[in-house]
C-alpha cells in the first residue's frame, strides 16, 4: 500500500506514521527524519538544509527530491511505503508521480489529518524526540514512562530546534503558502481523506486503520 500523510507540522503525521507503519509492515518514509539525520551527521546536505529549516522554511526541491527518490528506490519499499511530509509542494508532488510511473493512480490513498493552527503551537511546544532514534513524545499527551527518557532505547529526549514558538509560526506560514494547495491538487484527483485530527492518538489511529480497511476490501 501506497499512502501519503498531509497536514501541518504537529498535525500528528509521524505520530501516525509510526503506528500504520509498524501495523502494516511498510517503512515510514519522513523527510524531515531523513534531513535530521543528514543534520546530526554533519553532511555538505544537512549543513545546506539546517539554513533552510531553522528558519521554518522548505528545503530546496532538488534535495529532499534526490533523498525520497534514493529512499523510494529501496528493496523496503517493494510492498509500499507511508509518505510522511512528502510531498509539500505541487512541483514535490508532480516529481513523485513521474517517478512512480507517470500516474498519479500508483498511489493508493492520500489522508489530510486536519487541526487548527491554534492546536498545533500547543502541541509542538509539549513536544520531545529521542536523541538517539528520533521517536516522539508529548509531555502531556503521550509522555513517556520515564520522565526524560525514551521508551524504546533509554536515550535521553531533547526538544527540536524549530519547535521553538516564533519558528513554529513561520512554519505554520510556510504550510499554508506552499503545502496547503495540495489538499485542493488530491482533492480533484478523487484521491483525498480527511481526516479529524482533534481526536485522540488512538482515535485517529483507529479511523487511519479503519479508512485503510475499507480501501483494502474495495470498498
Ligand atoms: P518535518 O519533520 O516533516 O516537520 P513537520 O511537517 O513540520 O511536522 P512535524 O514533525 O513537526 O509534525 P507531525 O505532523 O509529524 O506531528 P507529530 O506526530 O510529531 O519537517 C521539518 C522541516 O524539514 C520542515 O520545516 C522543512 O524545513 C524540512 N522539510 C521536511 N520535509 C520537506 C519537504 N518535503 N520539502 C521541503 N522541506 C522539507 O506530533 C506533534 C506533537 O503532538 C507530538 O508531541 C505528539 O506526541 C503530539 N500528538 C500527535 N498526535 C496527537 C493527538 N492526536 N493528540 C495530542 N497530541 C498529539
Amino acid at each position: 500500500m501506497r499512502i501519503i500523510l498531509l497536514g501541518a507540522p504537529g498535525a500528528g503525521k509521524g505520530t501516525q506514521a509510526n503506528l500504520l507503519s509498524e501495523q502494516l509492515g511498510i517503512p515510514q518514509i519522513s523527510t524531515g527524519d531523513l534531513l535530521r539525520s543528514n543534520m546530526k551527521n554533519e553532511t555538505p546536505l544537512g549543513k545546506t538544509a539546517k539554513s533552510y529549516m531553522d528558519k521554518g522554511l522548505l528545503v530546496p526541491d532538488e534535495i529532499t527530491l534526490s533523498l525520497v527518490r534514493d529512499r523510494l528506490n529501496k528493496d523496503d519499499c517493494k510492498r509500499g511505503f507511508i509518505l510522511d511530509g512528502f510531498p509539500r509542494t505541487l512541483q514535490q508532488a508532480k516529481a513523485l508521480e513521474n517517478e512512480l510511473e507517470g500516474t498519479a493512480s500508483n498511489l493508493d490513498l492520500v489522508i489530510n489529518i486536519d487541526i487548527a493552527d491554534e492546536e498545533i503551537i500547543k502541541r509542538l511546544s509539549g513536544r520531545r524526540i529521542c536523541s538517539n532514534c528520533g521517536n516522539t513524545y508529548h509531555m502531556d499527551y503521550n509522555p513517556p514512562r520515564e520522565n526524560g527518557t525514551c521508551d524504546k532505547c533509554q536515550n535521553t529526549l531533547i526538544q527540536r530546534n524549530d519547535d521553538e514558538e516564533s519558528t513554529v509560526i513561520k512554519r505554520l506560514n510556510t504550510y499554508h503558502e506552499q503545502t496547503e494547495p495540495l489538499i485542493e491538487y488530491y482533492q480533484k484527483r478523487n484521491m483525498l481523506t480527511e481526516i479529524d485530527g482533534t481526536k485522540t492518538i488512538e482515535e485517529i489511529g483507529f479511523d487511519l486503520t479503519s479508512v485503510i480497511g475499507k480501501l483494502a476490501m474495495g470498498a
